[in-house]
């Protein structure tokens, strides 16, 4: 039984952020020694329930989300019987409800534990999921003031790490614009969403709703994988990195070069996003979770 737990420990601890762990960073978690770990591990890898990696930062990680790993997975991983019984008590001709009835009462009880969650979907799973990919931080401002719309029920990711998104309802996915679409290495992650519920949202150094912003957008949906919805889309202007205003100051005349109305679109941009921006951020997402909870999921339910 003691590995058993062992496992679980170590599922539910390599679960709650999905990263890599040494067997020496596990037993300090399990305040246990690192053999033990090695040994329950050996046969939770055997059952595919982790995979290992060598190297300096390697170790074990969980080979699926922690959501959709059972309890019977478990202890058939680590060798234990699953709770079952051949033998049953009673007697099903019984005229006594309780004799003839316990059969598949206790038949129903087991398959039932045997059913139980690594842990339940309800207490632990985030419905949504926000997404950005940032540079100089304007859009992660926004992602984060689309997670007030509902704290309890999103997951923030930056896009640099990839995130799994299959154990999520509702994906919002924002970028920074870059040549007129999102930033180039975010484009292949973009790529992965598909078949998603999917609120797109960017930040711009141009006007936030402008022509160039809805052209903006349209690449960003393009850069989607396929089977998504799109439920609404977020724009704001964002400061441009002042890196970048300085080099276009040294271009020569053109379309990005120093001429006053540009200077002036800069100059404007530089307060963004601004504490409105943030606010309508918000008030925006919580729409968008209206609009999904009490419309998009009854429409694709018919
Ligand atoms: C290299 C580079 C290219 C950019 N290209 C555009 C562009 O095509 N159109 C635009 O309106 N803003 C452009 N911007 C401004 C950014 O989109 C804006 O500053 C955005 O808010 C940055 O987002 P982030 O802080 O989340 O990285 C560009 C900025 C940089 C640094």
């Amino acid at each position: 039984m003691s590995e058993f737990i062992i496992a679980i420990h170590v599922l539910v601890f390599l679960s709650h952020d999905m990263k890599s762990r040494s067997s020496e960073e596990l037993s300090e978690n399990l305040c246990t020694n690192p053999v033990r770990i090695r040994k329950v591990m050996a046969k939770c890898k055997k059952s595919g329930l982790v995979i290992t990696k060598a190297g300096v930062n390697g170790g074990y990680t969980l080979a699926r989300q922690g959501r959709d790993i059972n309890l019977k997975e478990i202890y058939e991983a680590v060798g234990l019987q699953i709770i079952e019984s051949k033998w049953h008590s009673g007697d099903i001709e019984s005229d006594c409800l309780i004799a003839s009835g316990m059969t598949s009462y206790i038949d129903e009880l087991f398959s039932n534990l045997n059913k139980v969650k690594l842990y339940c979907e309800e207490d632990i799973m985030k419905k949504y999921a926000v997404v950005y990919a940032s540079k100089t931080g304007n859009t992660k401002k926004v992602a984060e003031a689309l997670v007030k719309a509902a704290p309890d029920q999103f997951d923030m990711f930056d896009a640099a790490d990839k995130p799994d998104l299959s154990a999520y309802e509702l994906v919002a996915f924002g970028y920074g614009v870059d040549k007129g679409g999102p930033y180039a290495q975010c484009r292949d992650y973009m790529a992965t969403i598909s078949n998603k519920a999917v609120v797109l949202f960017q930040t711009l150094g141009a006007e936030g709703m402008g022509e160039h912003a809805m052209a903006c957008a349209a690449n960003g949906g393009m850069c989607l994988g396929k089977g998504n919805h799109i439920l609404g889309f977020y724009s704001c202007q964002g400061a441009i990195d002042p890196k970048l205003i300085e080099a276009m100051r040294k271009m020569p005349a053109g379309p990005h070069s120093a001429t006053p109305e540009n200077e002036k679109r800069w100059a404007a941009a530089a307060s963004h996003p601004d504490a409105q921006d943030l606010e309508k951020a918000t008030a925006f997402m919580q729409h968008m979770i209206s609009v999904y909870e009490n419309y998009f999921k009854k429409m694709m339910a018919r």
